[in-house]
């Protein structure tokens, strides 16, 4: 199956060509992806998404992306009831659409939880491929949580690997009913079909596929089926401390794919603090932290979770969120931003305090030095 990078005129082929992709993380869920009661305005509603996403669109940023997750009543808890309250990534980020015409749009979805079938995501992804003309991704998410899978009348987790053996068949599956040209029938481990046809073909071979992982079975799946992969430091979110262990993480995520004859791009989630001085920005991140929420972080961190990659992120990291963070002046932010690609890394999935306001202040003081210092390019770099 061809990936959308195979062609030249792809949606995804025009945001690989930019020195470092950049990313929004839309706040569907309510909190966003800070554990802090500071008042802003981010918010969780489609019509907040729908104006962060174009204007992310009109400063040229490369993708949009919505988490899926599965809370009960108060989310993770605490005062502000972190994430109580959430829009559905694969039809939220489906719907944007139509509202927008070049970026990337990433939905997230359990493709274990229930039964979806790869037909369905055949059907649905070709179709979301057609309308958005090539510019639709699905973020495959196996499941970390058991709280989840409970939810979804599962007694447990399949086991970590397994997961991504049966996500594995899952693509084959669904790669098959997007290329054939005949009816399919398959009989696999986990998935079967008989007499089986998908149309419309998608633009550009397949939508484009996206995972997030760190760990090795993860990273051979991402390295065999992914186009773009959300990567974590293993150090915490402290941006020195990154910067020490992604070179390697990210030397080893590219060597994987080369094994199978493939190139994936690596992106990672910042959270910017960015300020006009380097005083204002600390000062800013300090009142954030002041309001921390600990009664979330406890919540969040306290799940029933195998995934590892968010396990050495201290406890105050948290109130303000990111996978990593970058504070600073404008000047101080594109110095960070390049030492990570200097680092491996291929783009960034920008998150912030308080989406609006912040997106705009990123796209008037930082954006225009990024492209001075080579990260972006304003037209398209074909
Ligand atoms: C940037 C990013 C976004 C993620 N989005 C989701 C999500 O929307 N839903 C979800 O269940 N897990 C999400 N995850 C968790 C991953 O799907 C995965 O479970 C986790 O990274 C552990 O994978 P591993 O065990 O292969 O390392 C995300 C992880 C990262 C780093």
């Amino acid at each position: 199956m061809k990936s959308p990078a195979e062609f030249p005129d792809s949606p995804l082929s025009r945001a690989m060509r930019q020195p470092l992709m950049l990313g929004l993380f839309l706040p569907i869920q309510s909190g966003g992806w800070s554990m802090s009661t500071l008042p802003r305005t981010t918010d969780w509603t489609f019509d907040y998404n729908a104006r962060l996403t174009k204007k992310a669109e009109a400063l040229g940023f490369d993708l949009v992306f919505g988490l899926a997750q599965w809370l009960g009543r108060d989310g993770h808890g605490g005062d502000m009831r972190y994430r109580n309250l959430s829009l559905d990534s694969f039809i939220t980020i489906a719907s944007l659409a139509s509202i927008t015409e070049r970026i990337l749009l990433v939905s997230t979805l359990h493709i274990l939880y229930g039964n979806w079938h790869p037909l369905h995501l055949a059907k649905f992804g070709a179709t979301l491929d057609h309308i958005s003309q090539g510019r639709w991704g699905l973020n495959m998410v196996t499941g970390h949580s058991i709280d989840e899978a409970e939810m979804f009348g599962r007694s447990g987790h399949f086991e970590h690997d397994e997961r991504y053996r049966m996500a594995d068949e899952f693509v084959e599956l669904m790669g098959k009913l997007w290329t054939l040209d005949e009816n399919l029938t398959f009989d696999g481990e986990w998935y079967s079909t008989k007499n089986a046809f998908s149309s419309p073909k998608p633009r550009y071979g397949r939508p484009v596929l996206v995972n997030a992982t760190s760990s090795p079975a993860g990273i051979a799946y991402a390295a065999k089926h992914s186009d773009l992969i959300f990567i974590t430091s293993s150090a915490g979110a402290q941006i020195d401390a990154a910067l020490d262990v992604l070179p390697a993480h990210t030397a080893q995520i590219r060597a994987a794919a080369a094994d199978n004859r493939r190139e994936v791009r690596t992106l990672i989630n910042p959270t910017i603090v960015c300020r006009p001085t380097e005083h204002e920005a600390r000062a800013y991140h300090e009142a954030i932290l002041s309001h921390g929420d600990f009664g979330a972080v406890d919540g969040f961190t306290g799940r029933r979770s195998d995934a590892k990659a968010w396990k050495n992120h201290q406890r105050e990291q948290r109130v303000l969120g990111g996978n990593i963070q970058i504070i600073g002046s404008p000047e101080r932010v594109v110095e960070d931003l390049l030492r990570l690609k200097k680092a491996g890394v291929d783009g960034v999935q920008l998150t912030f305090f308080d989406f609006e306001p912040d997106l705009a202040y990123f796209g008037e003081a930082v954006l225009p030095l990024m492209e001075q210092a080579g990260l972006r390019v304003a037209v398209d770099p074909a």
